[in-house]
């Protein structure tokens, strides 16, 4: 009997889930362009690259970035696997790092410093610059206790913005010292908002039963003088973190980096000490922040390895994405990445020569981009396919020119006509060409 055939979906059916992008052909150089930045930058500091697994175990993300957090509290992509297990897409990248670092033993008693790159998941309610598939460009530094490798990382993405030709981002930061101190200081917030329910909002109120501190961090406007009057971390911040941050202070101004401190920065994740901050753009609405960071000296241990010291940050691609595609030099009304050459072929009985042909040229000029015309269409309609595809140069071989051994080379951006060129000369012809085929429109 024969198998029922499947119903025909209509192609419009299937949309990406909600806050989940694809990125498109005319965005891609852009990524690429990010992506191949950060890698020379990353490098030049001497990080190395780390891949880690989309999925991981949920108590990892539970025990590290702190149950009480939107995060795990609300935003995890979290399912049980067949065995039982509960799994978790990665909300962020710190997590896994340690796990891995511990895992493999990577410290070896010495420094690590790494970085990752990759697509994050947060269940977060979709916006400009807001998703719940979103991607990072993470490093981490384990190893060193001091304020210089916190400021390394500064200065790093500062190199970062300064190549990408972003101008703008705004640096904050901010200690929030020790757990110890932290105990002291949020007992004290607690008390100062308990005093002040009534004027909490519903969000808040629930954030002063589990994450009180995060309270100081709302951006409702009814709240903004509330949490003027609360108290501040400076006053409790233990001398040992406060000599780092100075130190850190100098360290940025001897490098000529602007910075505001902002005792209220406290960050949405809890692994944090001393250290943190975060770079802002007023360009974004809401979504100010491209990339986050700081201090978590105590995680490795709480994660059962030797008391390590550790710093590090993310930035967010989509966000810087956004940005860059509102910068002029970076006009995204051609891809970049559009063909040199079209291979035009006149018929089927000649598939065989052209790809033949196309690959002669690709072996002997590897950097070149050829697309060949595949399907039998018409010569005008593979000429404005060629026209379209933003190609220099449409090659045509058709039954004269194979009959001859010859290729007519056509340019398509200047009115110089076309010549014919012997395909034993054509790699030759093409050699000459290419450093103009290459030059930028
Ligand atoms: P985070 O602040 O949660 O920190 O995220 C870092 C950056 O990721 C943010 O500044 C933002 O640019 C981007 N981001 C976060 N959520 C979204 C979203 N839903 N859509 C688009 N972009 C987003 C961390 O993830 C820490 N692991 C950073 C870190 C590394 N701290 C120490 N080491």
């Amino acid at each position: 009997m024969l198998a029922r055939t499947p119903r025909r979906i209509a192609v419009s059916t299937f949309k990406a889930v909600r806050g989940m992008n694809d990125i498109l052909p005319d965005r891609t150089p852009l990524w690429q362009r990010l992506e191949d930045t950060a890698r020379v930058v990353l490098l030049s500091y001497g990080y190395e690259e780390i891949r880690l697994p989309i999925l991981e175990q949920t108590v990892l993300f539970e025990r590290s970035i702190g149950e009480a957090t939107d995060i795990v509290e609300k935003e995890m992509y979290t399912f049980t696997d067949r065995n039982g297990d509960s799994l978790s897409l990665r909300p962020e990248g710190t997590a896994g790092t340690v796990r891995a670092v511990l895992q493999h033993n990577l410290f070896r008693n010495q420094a690590q410093r790494l970085w990752y790159m990759g697509p994050m998941f947060r269940r977060e309610r979709p916006q400009k610059g807001r998703y719940r598939q979103f991607y990072q460009i993470g490093a981490e530094a384990f190893g060193m206790p001091g304020p210089d490798i916190d400021a390394e990382l500064i200065i790093l993405t500062r190199r970062l913005w300064h190549l990408l030709g972003l101008r703008g981002l705004r640096l904050e930061i901010n200690t929030l010292g020790t757990a110890t101190t932290r105990v002291r200081f949020r007992h004290d917030v607690v008390s100062y908002f308990s005093a002040n329910a009534e004027k909490l909002d519903e969000e808040s109120r629930r954030r002063l039963q589990s994450n009180p501190l995060r309270i100081l961090d709302s951006k409702a406007p009814e709240l903004r003088e509330l949490i003027q009057g609360a108290p501040t971390f400076e006053r409790y911040v233990d001398p040992e973190s406060g000599k780092h941050f100075r130190q850190l202070r100098g360290i940025l101004e001897h490098n000529d980096i602007e910075y505001q401190v902002n005792p209220r920065l406290v960050r949405g994740l809890d692994y944090y000490s001393k250290t943190v901050f975060e770079w802002l753009t007023t360009e974004l609405g809401a979504q100010g922040a491209v990339c986050g960071g700081g201090r978590y000296d105590g995680l490795v241990e709480h994660f059962g390895g030797e008391p390590t010291p550790a710093v590090g940050f993310a930035i967010g691609m989509d966000r810087l994405i956004e940005l860059l595609s509102e910068t002029p030099q970076n006009d995204l009304a051609r891809g970049g990445n559009e063909p040199h050459l079209y291979l035009i072929v006149g018929g089927d009985k000649h598939y065989g020569s052209a790809m033949r042909l196309a690959e002669s040229v690709r072996e002997a000029i590897p950097q070149i981009r050829l697309v060949t015309h595949c399907g039998s269409d018409s010569f005008k309609s593979q000429f404005k396919q060629a026209d379209k595809s933003g190609a220099r140069i449409a090659l045509l071989l058709g039954e004269d020119e194979i009959a001859r051994g010859l290729v007519t080379v056509k340019h398509l951006r200047i009115s110089s006509g076309q010549i014919t060129v012997a395909q034993s000369e054509l790699i030759a012809y093409l050699q000459k060409e290419f450093a103009s085929l290459c030059a930028p429109r």
